[in-house]
């Protein structure tokens, strides 16, 4: 088991397949510059595959999900996911995506045995979504969507960062439509966790102001806290329900206490946190040819040592090194 010593269990798994990305999401990565990791520093296919399998036989991860820079952009990526199909006890299989050529992608990986997508779209307006992303690729993300819903990659989820100025008057918006089309609907915090230290605390759009903007068109109700468990989402219900929004207050209403993740980044590196400063490399250690209790041994270590919170809010705060974009999203 990966426990740590506030006695967080880590069932879920966050598997970074790149560090790249085709889009370049203002709130995430500058334009051009961005070092991108070397191939022979990222790991192979049956490393990726040998290290979440070690995660799952041995150490009590039951989720995985694999994302990145933009997972899409693995060519081995419908293998991978075919290969921890395979994995027993079977991990439930999800992928978090921007969602450019998921249309193209989707019924492989369902087929392989992907369960769900988390797609990313921040905008319903193709001009504001260049402005957010500086790529005209709106329209893809609508067609992939579409498909991972026609492949059965559901719940199809999508996931929206507010910009103030840029797309914060859109939140209702969203939210209307991801109820038409049946999708769920997440609003995540924007966190500093950008390539060009750009966060501006005073800036961001908290959670307090995501459900300002969306009370003025639905009513909503707080779910239960017993049905949220590990999830960082805290969910509304819509109008009554069954429809639910979810937001993610990384910030401002952190969720650390129930945190069950680890991460394994596109280089080998186990986090035990998203803002963490240190990492664990396990892909020195596979590379010298340890074996699984070794490899296991030091992610257990790497887990023990996780921190009470991330700390955000903290005056104390420091940025990690590693962008959003090389840790895995
Ligand atoms: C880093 S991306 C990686 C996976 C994939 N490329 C995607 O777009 O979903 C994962 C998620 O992190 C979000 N994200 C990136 N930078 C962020 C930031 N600074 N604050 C909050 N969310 C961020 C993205 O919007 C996306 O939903």
């Amino acid at each position: 088991m990966l426990l740590d010593t506030f006695g967080r269990q880590a069932v879920d798994l966050r598997v970074s397949l790149t560090d790249r990305c085709n889009l370049r999401c203002t709130y995430c990565m500058p334009e051009e510059g961005l070092q991108w990791l070397g191939r022979s520093d990222l790991l192979t296919d049956e490393e990726i595959v040998r290290l979440t399998s070690l995660a799952v036989r041995e150490l009590g991860v039951r989720e995985v999900r694999f994302t990145g820079g933009e997972p899409l952009l693995r060519p081995g990526l419908v293998g991978i996911v075919a290969a921890c199909a395979e994995l027993e006890p079977r991990p439930e299989l999800s992928l978090t995506t921007n969602g450019v050529g998921l249309a193209r992608t989707a019924r492989a990986l369902r087929e392989a045995g992907l369960d769900r997508v988390n797609v990313s779209l921040d905008t319903l307006d193709p001009q504001t979504f260049h402005t957010l992303t500086r790529r005209h690729r709106h329209q893809d993300v609508l067609d992939g969507l579409a498909a991972a819903e026609a492949a059965g990659l559901t719940p199809v989820k999508l996931n929206a960062v507010l910009m103030r100025g840029v797309n914060d008057h859109e939140a209702a918006d969203l939210l209307g439509w991801c109820l038409e089309q049946g999708y769920q609907l997440r609003f995540i915090e924007q966190m500093p966790l950008d390539a060009q230290h750009g966060w501006d605390r005073s800036q961001m759009i908290t959670a307090e102001e995501i459900l300002e903007r969306l009370a003025t068109r639905f009513t909503l109700t707080p779910e239960p806290a017993a049905v949220r468990g590990a999830a960082p989402a805290e969910r509304w219900l819509v109008d009554g329900g069954p429809a639910s929004v979810g937001v993610i207050a990384s910030v401002t209403r952190p969720f650390c206490r129930a945190c069950d993740r680890t991460r394994l980044t596109a280089d080998g590196q186990v986090r035990n946190c998203l803002f963490a400063t240190g990492e664990t490399d396990l892909r020195t250690a596979l590379r010298e040819g340890a074996t699984d209790a070794e490899l296991a041994a030091l992610w257990r270590a790497a887990m023990w040592g996780k921190k009470a919170g991330a700390g955000i809010d903290d005056p104390q705060f420091h940025q990690p090194e590693r962008p959003m974009s090389a840790i895995g999203g």
